[in-house]
């Protein structure tokens, strides 16, 4: 059995597919999940849309940035980020220093489709939803290429992206 040393890091925008990607990711190489937004949730005892609600988003990018940079010092677990992640600089340098980094891209149109009916996000709980979509997509777009790998994630299932992980990690 292959025991990776480096962890595995998914991100990319809401709806991109990270959380079932490393679920599958994790049952497949026998390795151990953490989601960021699962540890900020788990950590504030509400739910993240209540704690943005509630705090603020620089509050909740705050703990974020606190929750990656414990997660990051792991070795060897899958580590699925929240889509916002990669607003601080810090939080991309910790999650490659010890982890091989996969941008899941998914076109606008397809995490429109994907979110729209999803009450549990606050970023699209707006009037245009796939206008600001587009407008995050196009702001993070250069945050998320410096990923070590981009990986199209806008397929209907999610064997693409986890084969072609599977194979960049088999290779590294
Ligand atoms: C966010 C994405 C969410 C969550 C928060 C902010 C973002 O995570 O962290 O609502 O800024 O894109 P998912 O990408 O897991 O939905």
């Amino acid at each position: 059995m292959l025991k990776f040393q480096k962890n595995i890091v998914l991100i990319g925008m809401m709806g991109s597919g990270k959380s079932m990607v490393a679920k599958a990711l994790a049952r497949k190489l026998k390795m151990p999940r953490l989601s960021t937004d699962e540890l900020i949730e788990k950590k504030a005892k509400l739910r993240i849309k209540d704690l943005v609600a509630q705090k603020g988003w620089e509050y909740f990018r705050a703990l974020e940035h606190k929750i990656v940079v414990q997660v990051s010092g792991k070795k060897g677990i899958i580590i699925d980020c929240g889509g916002g992640v990669v607003m601080d600089p810090e939080n991309l340098s910790a999650l490659k220093a010890n982890g091989i980094v996969f941008f899941l891209n998914a076109r606008p149109a397809v995490i429109y489709q994907r979110v729209k009916n999803d009450p549990s996000r606050p970023l699209v709980d707006v009037p245009n939803p796939l206008a600001q979509i587009r407008r995050i997509y196009k702001q993070r777009l250069p945050l998320y290429n410096q990923a070590h790998y981009a990986i199209d994630a806008s397929g209907v299932s999610i064997e693409g992206p986890v084969a072609q992980i599977l194979a960049r990690v088999i290779q590294s």
